[in-house]
């Protein structure tokens, strides 16, 4: 089937190369032709595992193209996704601008029917927004055109994404139109072998599944940060207690992960958007406010805990700091815990030596040149003359790190785990102090 996708953001140039991949003629459009020219000249804008030779290999088959051309690409597709950004506006709700620009853009263009389907994140309503943006513009040229509109949330993680696509759990299709849910369908036909993962509901269920799935997968996370703030007042490990509620199948071992509080570019801005969208309907959520302030409580986790550790007494300290993204396998630092750790010990005087396997040219670009930070090519360079380690992304490169040179090297001789990533035996043995989250000890 012949596909156009709007926006080359994670998103969008993720489903675009599935797509591709599984044999659709798709076409990438963005409005910024500098990251359209680096896409035909095979440069990837994100670190995304198995994207890039995905799309090189798409590309060069033809079956993926990119373009600034909005006019042409619409009459392209068949299908025209909106996968544009929906960032927070200054009240938390998403701002729609960009996805409603390109509905009015598809509504000057199109001229023959077309399945307009919407993948960005939007609050509960914005199909009708869409479907009335595109009228309103096919109206004023008179133009009697059929189009659909189908909600058509996406469920990727960043750092798998390409695998979540190819192997969706679910596939939601949000439309009343049997004619759309025919051509969805077909479209992702080649997702949906050995059992039913299409499900199909009206436009306003389907947006909200997608608040929904992450408001709760952000509820476990503050719910497991909260149980361990308590663990260790009480001299309990988090560790033994996530495996034993976790065996239960009810709760399941998934997503209880205590750690420095939960990032990333969707679960903050998720969790507070549907709060606004409860609040705008006349309902205050309760859990999701206490969701968010569970988590930016824990933000402040790293820095309470070397604060306690050195009594206050930072200034003139130096860190070692390993990892910058806002979670492994991704080079993301939008919300990261690591930028309030880094905030606090800067305002408290510390100095940081940082390294992360991918995240380095993103955090030269958040942080500039400054004194009190040195950016380190290497896990063991960022040592060099720290008095204290803070592990804050459980990326695979410091998974086993050589405790007894660990011990030799940090002149203050303390681990501070802001993933449980360690055992704490094995990091004692070698003479070290460690500090998990909600082990006893973090206190
Ligand atoms: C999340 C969802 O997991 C995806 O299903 C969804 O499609 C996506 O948002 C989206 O809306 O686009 P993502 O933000 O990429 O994906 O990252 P996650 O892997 O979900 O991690 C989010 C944060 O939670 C990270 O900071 C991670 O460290 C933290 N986390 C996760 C925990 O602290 N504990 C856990 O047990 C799990």
């Amino acid at each position: 089937m012949r596909v156009t996708v709007f926006g080359t953001g994670y998103v969008g140039l993720v489903t675009g190369t599935c797509l591709a991949e599984v044999g659709h003629n798709v076409v990438c459009v963005d409005v910024d032709a500098e990251k359209i020219a680096g896409l035909e000249a095979g440069r990837i804008p994100i670190y995304e595992p198995g994207l890039e030779p995905m799309v090189l290999a798409n590309h060069a088959a033809g079956r993926l193209q990119f373009s600034t051309d909005a006019a042409a690409s619409i009459g392209h597709g068949e299908i025209l996704f909106i996968a544009v950004g929906t960032p927070p506006d200054e009240d938390g709700s998403a701002d729609l601008q960009y996805v409603l620009q390109v509905a009015r853009t598809i509504g000057r263009h199109l001229e023959r029917p077309a399945i307009v389907v919407n993948k960005s994140t939007v609050p509960v309503g914005t199909a009708d927004k869409v479907r009335a943006a595109i009228d309103e513009e096919l109206a004023a040229r008179g133009a009697g055109i059929a189009v659909d509109v189908v909600s058509n949330p996406e469920f990727l993680k960043e750092g798998a994404a390409v695998n979540d696509c190819m192997r969706p759990d679910r596939i939601v299709i949000g439309s009343r139109s049997p004619h759309a849910v025919e051509r969805m369908k077909r479209l992702y036909a080649p997702f949906n072998r050995n059992h039913e993962r299409v499900v199909v509901m009206d436009e306003r269920s389907a947006e909200l599944t997608k608040y929904a799935a992450n408001a709760m997968l952000a509820t476990k996370i503050s719910f497991m940060n909260e149980m361990a703030n308590i663990a260790e007042r009480v001299g309990a490990d988090i560790e033994m207690v996530r495996h034993g509620i976790g065996s239960d199948p009810r709760i399941g071992y998934h997503f209880i992960y205590p750690g420095a509080g939960y990032g990333g570019s969707c679960f903050p801005k998720d969790v507070q958007a549907l709060e606004r969208i409860a609040r705008q309907n006349d309902y205050q959520a309760r859990i999701l406010a206490a969701v968010e302030s569970v988590n930016d409580a824990q933000k402040g986790k790293l820095f309470e805990m070397a604060s306690r550790h050195f009594g206050g007494q930072l200034a003139g300290r130096t860190f070692a700091v390993w990892g910058l993204s806002f979670k492994p396998n991704t080079d993301d630092m939008r919300e990261a815990p690591s930028r309030v750790l880094l905030q606090q010990l800067w305002a408290a005087g510390a100095k940081v030596r940082a390294h992360d396997p991918e995240a380095m040219a993103e955090a030269r670009r958040i942080f500039g040149e400054r004194d009190d930070l040195v950016l380190c090519d290497s896990p063991d360079a960022a040592l060099e003359g720290a008095d204290a380690l803070v592990l804050v992304t459980e990326w695979k490169a410091f998974a086993s790190p050589d405790f007894p040179r660990l011990a030799a090297t940090l002149r203050e001789r303390v681990v501070i785990d802001g993933r449980n990533f360690y055992d704490p035996a094995s990091v004692e043995e070698s003479g070290l102090a460690y500090y998990g989250i909600g082990r006893g000890r973090s206190l």
